[in-house]
């Protein structure tokens, strides 16, 4: 099946009118020229454009708090306020999709507290915020309502397409990001384009299990993560080390992150292998041809 087939039968959600991309941005930070990097055709509805500061809209942060810190409870990193404010809100990019108030499912809407006057309810949130290095901008936090409805409530493909629609949005080059290894996120973060391990253990942050991740922008090889199919290019590209990195065992993370450190690198993950693999399998790394 091709992605647009995939699409229709999986994807249908995509194509409901109530259900929109939004953008929660301050003025300041608005993207003059949306959509000019990248070329795809996915994102063909306007979105809603929210704003952070308006009071009136203050419903919409409070659909977007209750969301993520279900999301993040689990992993005991629900995102407090002020780090919201602070460090998205002011400096970044949010954004993600909404669905009409009135017209939300009644599964959903059971699992969700009213929280006031709004039109449209947020499904996804995606935060990037610019960095000091030109065309790099940092992933901090993605999240869906996914991770607490029943499989057959689900939308499918809503976490992988609020990244993608934010890094198409933003014109994003460079993005990199964290993830804990073992997580199902890095089944989607490894495919926005080849994903560079620059950290592969990181006790500065609460979970010293993370893997700090790097990325060129590719949206050419993103419909991989529906059709599943091999990245030939990156097979082309790149060639296993024979490392490995085990997601039930600190100890390969610290000997990969001595490596990165000695300059032995650099070292990439498989989309097509991430994706595929058992979440706490050991995943191999690859490094480009010749080097
Ligand atoms: C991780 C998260 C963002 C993924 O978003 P999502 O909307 O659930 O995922 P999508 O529908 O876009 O993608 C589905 C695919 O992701 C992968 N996936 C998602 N959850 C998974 C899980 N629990 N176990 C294994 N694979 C999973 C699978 O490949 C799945 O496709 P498949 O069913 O065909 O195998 C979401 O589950 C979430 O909010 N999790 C909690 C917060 C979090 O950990 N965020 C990431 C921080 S870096």
């Amino acid at each position: 099946m091709d992605v647009n087939q995939i699409f229709q039968h999986k994807v249908p959600w995509l194509q409901n009118p109530d259900i929109r991309p939004y953008v929660y941005v301050r003025d300041e930070n608005s993207i003059s020229q949306p959509g000019k990097r990248h070329r795809l055709d996915w994102f063909s509805k306007a979105p809603i454009f929210k704003d952070p500061l308006d009071l009136a809209e203050l419903p919409f942060a409070e659909y977007i708090y209750h969301i993520e810190n279900i999301a993040f409870g689990p992993s005991a990193m629900p995102m407090p306020r002020w780090v919201f404010y602070d460090c998205a809100v002011m400096p970044g990019f949010v954004c993600g999709f909404a669905y009409k108030k009135d017209k939300l499912p009644a599964l959903l809407k059971a699992k969700l507290p009213d929280f006031g006057d709004i039109d449209y309810v947020p499904l996804s949130l995606f935060i990037i915020i610019p960095t000091m290095h030109k065309g790099e901008w940092v992933a901090h936090n993605l999240c869906s309502v996914n991770s607490f409805l029943d499989k057959s409530d689900q939308f499918y493909g809503l976490g992988f397409l609020s990244k993608a629609f934010g890094l198409w949005y933003a014109n994003v080059e460079q993005c990199s990001g964290m993830t804990q290894w073992g997580s199902p996120a890095l089944k989607l973060h490894s495919h926005y384009g080849h994903l560079e391990v620059i950290g592969a253990y990181a006790p500065v942050h609460s979970h010293a299990k993370t893997v700090t991740y790097r990325a060129q922008v590719n949206a050419s090889s993103w419909e991989l993560f529906f059709t599943k199919e091999a990245d030939l290019e990156f097979l082309e590209q790149y060639e296993k080390t024979g490392l490995l990195i085990d997601p039930k065992n600190e100890k390969s993370m610290i000997e990969i992150q001595s490596k990165i450190q000695n300059n032995e690198g650099p070292f990439y993950l498989n989309a097509s292998e991430v994706l595929a693999n058992d979440l706490k399998a050991p995943l191999d790394l690859y490094k480009p041809k010749g080097y």
